[in-house]
């Protein structure tokens, strides 16, 4: 393959967990305290570095429509999920299909940290720093199969823990699909942990996919089932509703969604003035993935 990633963000811009932590402390009951964020951010945003989310941004204002539509449904519900032990099977066209367990996934992979934008198509964004593996090493410990084309992803679906997946919202168990080669993409990470911290219930735990380039609801949660396959796979948001919601799903400021514009994004958290910010081609992957979509329609496969 020929590109080889570079992250342009790096620990030096991460906002450390405890360092956050302490400076909630110090700032505590401090009125100041929006006036010096915003002032922080400020120069932060104008030196073009980027400042990732506070854990509690990343924690508290979640989708995960299994556990509630609100967003903070997910951080109040979500503690109900069983999480260890936890089973992926993966199947389909691979050498070595079965059930891996989590233990055998993460004895198998190298965890590093990511720091990437996040982008929903509801027009928000936050900056997260993940702990996680390359998806293709995974596809490579199952071995893929020639011919191969798309991969498939499911969450798990369990009544007794999910209590919002009593609501038709979607047509359960929550599905998504890359094409093979964005699911073989260097940048494509499955995330088990934020902040150094294993990754949280209502972030998806115990894995959950991450694609930068792509707008969030492509990042299926809670994972219990990868199918490599020859078709392209059904994906929930395009069965729910297929004029607004494409398979390919790229994040692109110049391709509207239908009921709004997808120009700019609401810059969640932050300070009193963090407010909106122009969206970017690919989210600012642009360099990194652009090649993968060389003579496609990207208007047409929305
Ligand atoms: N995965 C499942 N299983 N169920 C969901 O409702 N929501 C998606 C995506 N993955 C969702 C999901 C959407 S719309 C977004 S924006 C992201 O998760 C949100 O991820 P976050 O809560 O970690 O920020």
């Amino acid at each position: 393959m020929a590109y080889r990633w570079k992250n342009d963000l790096t620990r030096a811009d991460a906002t450390p967990y405890d360092a956050f932590v302490n400076r909630r402390q110090l700032m505590g009951g401090a009125l100041g305290l929006g006036l010096i964020g915003a002032a922080g951010m400020g120069r932060a945003q104008e030196a073009g570095e980027l400042v990732p989310n506070t854990y509690e941004d990343i924690t508290q204002y979640n989708n995960f429509y299994e556990f509630g539509t609100g967003k903070a449904d997910p951080a109040r519900n979500a503690h109900t999920l069983t999480t260890d032990p936890w089973t992926v099977q993966i199947d389909g066209m691979v050498d070595a299909p079965g059930d891996y367990t989590m233990a055998q996934i993460l004895e198998a992979m190298t965890i590093e940290e990511r720091i990437y934008r996040f982008r929903c198509v509801e027009a928000w964004s936050m900056v997260i720093p993940w702990n996680g593996f390359e998806l293709a090493d995974l596809l490579n410990l199952a071995g893929v199969q020639e011919g191969a084309k798309y991969v498939a992803f499911e969450t798990a679906l369990r009544p007794d823990e999910m209590p919002g997946v009593r609501f038709p919202v979607l047509d359960w168990p929550y599905v998504e699909g890359l094409r093979l080669d964005e699911a073989m993409h260097p940048l494509t990470i499955m995330a088990t942990g934020i902040y150094d911290k294993p990754i949280p219930n209502q972030n998806g735990a115990p894995m959950r996919l991450v694609v930068p380039w792509k707008y969030g609801f492509k990042s299926i949660k809670s994972i219990v089932k990868i199918t490599v396959s020859d078709q392209e796979p059904p994906t929930s948001w395009n069965k729910a509703n297929g004029s607004e919601y494409g398979f390919y799903s790229n994040v692109n400021p110049e391709v509207s969604h239908p009921r709004w514009s997808q120009a700019n994004e609401r810059v969640v958290g932050g300070s009193l003035f963090a407010g909106r910010q122009d969206t970017l081609m690919f989210n600012g992957y642009e360099e990194e993935v652009a090649s993968l979509y060389e003579g496609l329609d990207l208007k047409a496969n929305f």
